[in-house]
């Protein structure tokens, strides 16, 4: 072939009297996959060429492996901040193995950068990433993310696009100091803050945590979500190991970036390894036990769920009841906030997911399979954990545990028929594990604010604080509002923990006896939780699971028919399925397509299964 021939694309291939111009549209290969419709898959191609020629790109490169690298770098998102020098780390690491990294945006998401809260667009960021990888000639990419809701919407969107694929994390930052005590954000963000409304401390010294609590860039530096999903990520064996825990700022990240590269390509002349086929019912199972044994957020959960709804084959086959029986067998060995004390760099110096995954190796699946093609125990065993006296780690031995199971519990009643969440290993006063107390309603977030400080609020530490309406339609999104904050007369007192519900979510930062998820959420027409009421008794029984109020099925049907008859309530609140249809713009969409909390609130139509016309959307 001519230079002159090359350099128009596709003109030799045309030449072929038995080429398949349809055989070129489906091409999964390099530039000429996924041609954009012009009716002349020839001029596509060639089109296409012009254009990225304009970029610069030789035949050369053109003719490689396209690694697609999703850049989610944004001013917004300061645990993305090191995000373009993985870009640089990543790409030398493509080029080493004779691919072409091609870097696109899509949205990004940060924790306090987002109204009404993450959650609300963490799958409008999946549908973005599926989207994306789905429309652009790649043939892998690497998705690069980290704070809380980007890995999980990533990889949601991935596991739908179904091409080969690798994540790559930015990293948790290193902890800062405040008088000689180590902080990082955000369970510490939290506490401090608590003290300072309890006030054990004062504007000073709040100010000056307020300057030490993100020192680095990088995802929280504790257990929260953003390290949780990560260590989840290895578990599932989407990511190396050491990809977990290597602080943002370190250079291990970015010699992890260049290996990431290096995966990537092999991922690309492997076709056979896209996430559907990675991915099984054995490698969440193993996501779940390391969930369990790290003391991993709360949100996990609901990432979890939604990731597993979108997987054919395995939706349907892990509830959360798996979650809760997973938990009962797995002990919690990592000593990090907020179930314990220390910080991500600890649990990295510590040798972090290889030392865990050995460690519980007894309860793994271990014939699931990595990215490398091989299975977990074939990669565990090309690797020796590292090797450190006891006394310096800050993994447990499985026999010596820092709580012996059920690190997340999932609790059922008639509060809760769906299911609710509690991370009990996190809990402050563990005597609220068993607790019966009086109900205090605040009806949603803005009561809540407005009251609960209120010297006159009839509030004791023996009550159960029930917030209501921040579930997944109710408030969409479901904002991580139900750590509600202990009434300042309260823990003026002293008091650092009461029995908390809700239908939110949480940090996975915070920690105290909370319960989460509630599910149906109280804007639902069957909801329980919507109908508690001031005084009623509620019953926490965690060593059995339970979670009720003590009205009779004749006193909760009364209360629903009234609450359904009533347009909008003396709060203000609108009722169930009020103006939702007719709400514009991505809103609208959200709340009439989420899905409840125990379903993972992804989008009906998002699902493997997909919505059905007659489908009860919640
Ligand atoms: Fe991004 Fe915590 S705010 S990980």
């Amino acid at each position: 072939m001519s230079e002159n021939e090359q350099q128009q694309g596709d003109t030799s291939e045309s030449r072929h009297t038995d080429y398949d111009i349809s055989k070129a549209i489906q091409s999964t290969h390099g530039l000429r996959q996924g041609l954009t419709s012009y009716g002349d898959a020839h001029f596509s191609l060639f089109l296409r060429k012009v254009f990225i020629k304009a970029l610069g790109y030789s035949e050369d490169a053109l003719s490689r492996p396209i690694i697609g690298v999703i850049n989610t770098y944004s001013g917004f998102n300061p645990c993305h901040a090191n995000v373009p020098q993985l870009i640089d780390a990543v790409k030398r690491g493509v080029q080493l193995s004779g691919g072409l990294a091609i870097d696109f945006p899509t949205i990004s998401i940060h924790e306090s950068f987002s109204s009404p809260t993450s959650m609300f667009l963490r799958n409008l960021m999946s549908m973005d990433t599926e989207e994306m990888i789905k429309a652009q000639p790649c043939d892998s990419v690497i998705l690069i993310g980290g704070c809380d809701k980007t890995t999980p919407a990533q990889l949601m969107g991935a596991l739908s696009a179904n091409k080969p694929a690798v994540h790559l994390v930015t990293g948790p930052m290193m902890p800062g100091s405040h008088r000689g005590v180590r902080v990082g954000a955000c369970t510490d963000c939290r506490n401090n803050w608590a003290a300072f409304r309890a006030g054990k401390i004062d504007i000073e010294d709040i100010s000056a945590i307020n300057d030490e609590l993100a020192p680095t860039a990088g995802t929280c530096g504790v257990m929260g979500t953003a390290s949780t999903m990560a260590c989840i990520l290895v578990a599932l064996g989407l990511m190396p190991f050491a990809g977990a825990s290597a602080p943002a700022v370190s250079s291990s990240r970015l010699r992890i970036a260049e290996e990431t590269g290096r995966i990537a390509v092999q991922l690309a002349t492997n076709k056979k390894l896209n996430p559907q086929s990675l991915l099984s019912r054995d490698s969440f199972l193993n996501a779940i036990t390391v969930l369990q044994a790290i003391g991993g957020s709360t949100n996990a959960v609901v990432h979890l769920m939604a990731i597993i709804g979108r997987h054919p084959n395995v939706a349907g086959t892990i509830t959360l009841d798996t979650i809760d029986e997973i938990g009962r067998k797995t002990p919690l060995l990592v000593d990090l906030k907020p179930s314990g004390d220390n910080y991500m760099t600890d649990f990295h110096n510590s040798g972090g997911m290889l030392s865990l995954l050995y460690k519980l190796k007894p309860l793994l699946h271990l014939g699931a399979l990595t990215y490398t093609g091989s299975t977990l125990g074939e990669e565990m065993a090309r690797f020796a954990p590292m090797k450190i006296p006891q006394q310096l780690s800050h993994i447990q031995p499985f026999d010596n545990p820092l709580y012996p199971a059920s690190s997340l519990v999932v609790l059922r009643g008639n509060l809760a028929p769906n299911g609710a969440i509690m991370k009990a290993s996190a809990s402050k006063d563990r005597r609220l594990l068993q607790h019966k107390g009086q109900a205090v309603v605040f009806r949603n977030s803005e009561d809540m604010a407005r009251r609960l400080d209120d010297p006159a609020l009839p509030v004791t530490a023996d009550s159960v604080l029930v917030l209501q309406h921040i579930g997944p339609k109710g408030n969409p999104g479901m904002p991580e509002a139900g750590l509600t904050p202990i009434p300042t007369k309260l823990a003026s007192q002293g008091v650092m923990d009461m029995l908390r519900l809700s239908d939110g979510r949480m940090s996975g930062t915070a920690g105290g006896t909370i319960v989460l998820h509630i599910s149906p959420e109280s804007a639902h027409p069957t909801s329980v939780l919507g109908i508690v009421r001031d005084g009623d008794t509620i019953i926490c029984d965690v060593a059995n699971r339970i979670l009720r109020v003590e009205i009779s099925d004749v006193e909760i049907a009364a209360r629903q028919k009234q609450r359904m008859e009533t347009p909008e309530d003396a709060a203000g609140l609108i009722m169930p399925d009020g103006p939702v249809a007719t709400e514009r713009g991505y809103r609208g969409l959200y709340k009439r397509t989420v899905l409840q909390a125990d379903k993972g609130a992804d989008f009906d139509f998002l699902t493997a299964q997909g919505p059905e016309p007659q489908r009860q959307r919640d």
